[in-house]
């Protein structure tokens, strides 16, 4: 019986900086209203005509680094995006060949925020299942150019980056480095509470229907808010039993940086030292499915990461989705 052991992380940030004195120009909001409400304070957007895979490419090769391995060494490429470089082939395709993994099989995960969680525990069965070895999970997305700039409603939350972690398969060991535990769940019929309507299958994009609303995110927010917080404490809550483990003993929590007063709140109900929560939201605000990965190589960068510490990560997001996993690092 294989496991699933984590030996590489990586994390790429565009340098642009966008504060959020920058956004009360385009849209009609406050730097005092954001940082109050969201805990942001600036974000990441890239170059125009850059796409997720640009971003992943830098945070694969630091993450393959860390790892000791080759591109040539992947076997698979995970890559969790809601905003691929173009809606075909996927982002881990193109990942694939700008990077060199010629061996490596390629596909994308569509699971909104929740996206990276999801693909880890894709990368953790894949990796069990003794049919692969070395797994590049990306988490990357570009959400500046989805942006409706004069939608404050938006705006002021999501922006671009990637992260990247490389997972290999090790022999089972109860005690050693491993993804422990992994736990997802979904609300379809709640769908429409963040969604992006058009632009797919259903209704096509038209020089008709592209006028100023027709790329527009549809966010109800204050809805999302309180299902966040009720789902980040029972999923959490879901891989502790299943490991058998509290909260006392997490060393790290790494939950999807969406607002700081949602993993504030969270983490009061779940009794969790704020000491040990993960926060880059300040600085990168809401990465969507990079925001973990983002967020764990900070941390690990910062020295907060040490072997054997016990990782909750959690997401919850668009589809609505929500998941949780625990790492022994
Ligand atoms: N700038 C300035 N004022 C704003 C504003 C903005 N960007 N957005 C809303 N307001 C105003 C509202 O009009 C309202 O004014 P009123 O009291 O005079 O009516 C007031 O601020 C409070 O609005 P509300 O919508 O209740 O704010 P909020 O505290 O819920 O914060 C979000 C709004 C979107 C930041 C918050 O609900 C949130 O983060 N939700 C979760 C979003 C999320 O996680 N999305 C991605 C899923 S991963």
């Amino acid at each position: 019986m294989k496991q699933a052991r984590v030996i590489g992380i990586g994390s790429h940030l565009p340098k642009n900086i966008l504060t959020n004195k920058d956004i009360e120009e385009k849209c009609d909001t406050t730097d005092e209203w954001i940082q109050k409400r969201t805990g942001i304070k600036s974000r990441h957007i890239i170059e125009p005509g850059q796409g997720s895979s640009d971003l992943a490419l830098p945070a694969a090769q630091e993450a393959l680094e860390m790892a000791g391995i080759t591109p040539e060494e992947v076997d698979i490429i995970v890559f969790c995006t809601i905003t691929p470089d173009q809606l075909a082939p996927g982002s881990a395709s193109i990942l694939q060949g700008k990077l060199g993994a010629t061996n490596a099989a390629a596909f994308d995960v569509n699971a909104a925020c929740s996206g990276f969680v999801n693909g880890l525990a894709v990368a953790d069965s894949l990796i069990c299942s003794g049919k692969y070895n070395n797994v590049l999970l990306i988490g990357a997305e570009v959400q500046s150019n989805r942006m409706l700039w004069h939608n404050r409603d938006t705006a002021i939350l999501f922006a671009d980056g990637a992260g990247a972690m490389v997972l290999t398969a090790s022999d089972s060991d109860e005690d050693s480095s491993q993804v422990m535990t992994t736990h997802l769940g979904s609300d379809g019929s709640s769908y429409e509470i963040l969604h992006l309507p058009r632009g797919g299958s259903r209704e096509i994009f038209t020089m008709d229907n592209f006028d100023k609303d027709g790329y527009k995110i549809h966010m109800n927010g204050t809805e999302l808010f309180k299902r966040a917080v009720v789902k980040f404490v029972s999923v959490c809550q879901e891989a502790l039993d299943a490991t058998g483990l509290t909260m006392d003993d997490v060393d790290l929590f790494v939950p999807h940086q969406a607002n700081k007063r949602i993993i504030e709140a969270a983490g009061q109900r779940m009794g969790i030292d704020p000491e040990k929560v993960a926060l880059t939201i300040e600085y990168t605000g809401n990465t969507t499915a990079a925001s973990i990965p983002i967020a764990l190589d900070h941390a690990y960068k910062d020295g907060r990461v040490k072997k054997g510490d016990i990782i909750l990560v959690a997401a919850f997001g668009a589809g609505l989705t929500w998941a949780s996993a625990i790492i022994r690092w």
